[in-house]
């Protein structure tokens, strides 16, 4: 296993990349099956995601290669062979479920197993079930899998709302629903910018969908789509995420700037939840500035869909409030029980209380190093913000979770000057007795 260890107390300063969004890519790969060529995607980051969803596709026969020094994915499902997903790793990552929809659509036929829970609870997979047979798809359940079929070698096409907006089941049917044979009409459908990108590239490979970055989605299905290089954008939660790591880790009265990003796909009310906060900011095409405040005031926040606050960047607010003046209150209202952040912050000394689907948490809190273990992604970041202001040396251990979804992190954290290194260690190693 590895850890970060974190020398709190540094303030950072300078100029941050955001890498490609991490979410996006994997809609990017999937649409990438529906080619009937090879194909290349690019902006796509170096993360564990990438690699894991790059060997699910392998696994159908593609051809996929991935160069990590320019970001680049080669795909060429021309030898796509195998419709399915094995379990061994759908199980690391849950978006390989979207191999459901890629494989329909390529070829009207599909294994793919069932994802199961994750860390911070269950996950159900209904809508993508429910709206793929709306689209024509038989289903069935054998040992552990899903077995999907649709009659003739095509989807029909139909009609579908979403109760509730799903990223993941939007993405599926989109995926069936741009080569099935007829129309389809997706309601309540996500607007996040990881689905009106994901669009931008199917429309680009010759799919017809209207209403894209709207909730209501229209599809007339065509017979095959041809490839069609991309670019993928920058990646919207790791750009909120250097937000508050920079109003609460710079230099007050100075600016901290973070390029290669997309302001725009943040969404407002993460937008002015940051600005109530206190700290300013200004952005143009591909950057945001940040001034660090001297005092950051406590907002309080609700998640929700798109363009609403993004469940993804609750666990970063959360260790931001820990250093505001007074304390606040944050809902999570898409993933309700999503806080196995806290009790590892409350290790560090934040003082919080959860109580069903919200956190109060007690700001102009000193937060001390520890050692702190990672149970997820962004609840992994968060303990490396807090490692930043703590007092003393924060380890944070077990960071593959971090690694899924941060490009090198101690690498740019380190160009701002925070002192932070990675080191294995033996997860199992009795504690040292001493002399
Ligand atoms: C995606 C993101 C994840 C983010 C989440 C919400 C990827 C790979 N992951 O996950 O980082 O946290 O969006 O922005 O892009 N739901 C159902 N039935 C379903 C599917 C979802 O009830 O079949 C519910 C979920 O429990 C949740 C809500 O819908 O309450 C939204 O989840 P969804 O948008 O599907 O999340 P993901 O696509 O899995």
């Amino acid at each position: 296993m590895e850890k970060l260890i974190i020398e709190g107390g540094h303030q950072l300063r300078g100029e941050i990349p955001v890498s490609g969004s991490k979410n996006t890519a994997l809609t990017l790969m999937s649409a990438a099956l529906l080619a009937d060529g090879p194909l290349e995607l690019t902006n796509i980051p170096a993360l564990r995601d990438i690699y894991t969803f790059s060997k699910v596709i392998g696994f159908t026969g593609t051809q996929i290669n991935y160069d990590a020094e320019s970001h680049t994915l080669h795909i060429d499902p021309s030898t796509l062979n195998r419709f399915e997903a094995p379990y061994e790793l759908v199980k690391k990552m849950r978006a390989s479920f979207y191999m459901l929809g890629a494989l329909l659509g390529k070829g009207g036929t599909a294994r793919v197993s069932l994802p199961g829970g994750c860390a911070w609870g269950p996950r159900p997979v209904d809508l993508h079930l429910k709206g793929l047979e709306a689209l024509g798809a038989e289903i069935k359940f054998e040992h552990g899998y899903v077995v999907a079929s649709a009659p003739g070698g095509r989807l029909r096409g139909g009609v579908f709302r979403f109760e509730p907006s799903s990223v993941g089941a939007t993405v599926n049917l989109l995926l069936g629903a741009v080569t099935a044979r007829g129309y389809s009409r997706l309601e309540n459908a996500a607007c996040e910018p990881d689905v009106v990108v994901f669009c931008e590239m199917l429309k680009a490979m010759g799919a017809q969908i209207e209403g894209i970055g709207s909730h209501t989605l229209e599809i007339e299905g065509v017979s095959a789509l041809h490839a069609a290089d991309f670019r993928n954008c920058p990646d919207r939660i790791e750009l909120g995420t250097f937000m508050m790591t920079a109003a609460m880790a710079g230099s007050a009265g100075e600016t901290l700037r973070i390029v290669d990003a997309e302001p725009l796909h943040l969404g407002d009310a993460f937008l002015s939840a940051f600005a109530k906060t206190g700290t300013s900011f200004s952005w143009g095409k591909n950057f945001i500035e940040v001034v660090t405040p001297e005092v950051i005031q406590s907002v309080n926040v609700d998640t929700g869909i798109y363009p609403g606050f993004p469940t993804d960047l609750q666990a970063q607010w959360t260790v931001m409030m820990t250093q505001a003046q007074g304390n606040s209150k944050l809902r999570d209202t898409v993933y309700t029980d999503r806080f196995k952040h806290i009790p590892e912050l409350m290790r560090m000394g934040a003082n919080a209380i959860v109580v069903g689907n919200e956190v109060v948490i007690q700001g102009n809190t000193t937060l001390q190093g520890t050692h702190v273990m990672s149970t997820d992604l962004r609840a992994s970041v968060s303990l490396v913000m807090g490692g930043l202001v703590a007092e003393g040396e924060t380890h944070v251990h077990r960071i593959y979770h971090l690694d899924r979804g941060y490009e090198d992190i101690e690498g740019k954290l380190s160009a701002l000057g925070a002192v932070i290194r990675r080191e294995a260690y033996d997860e199992w190693a009795e504690p040292d007795e001493g002399a």
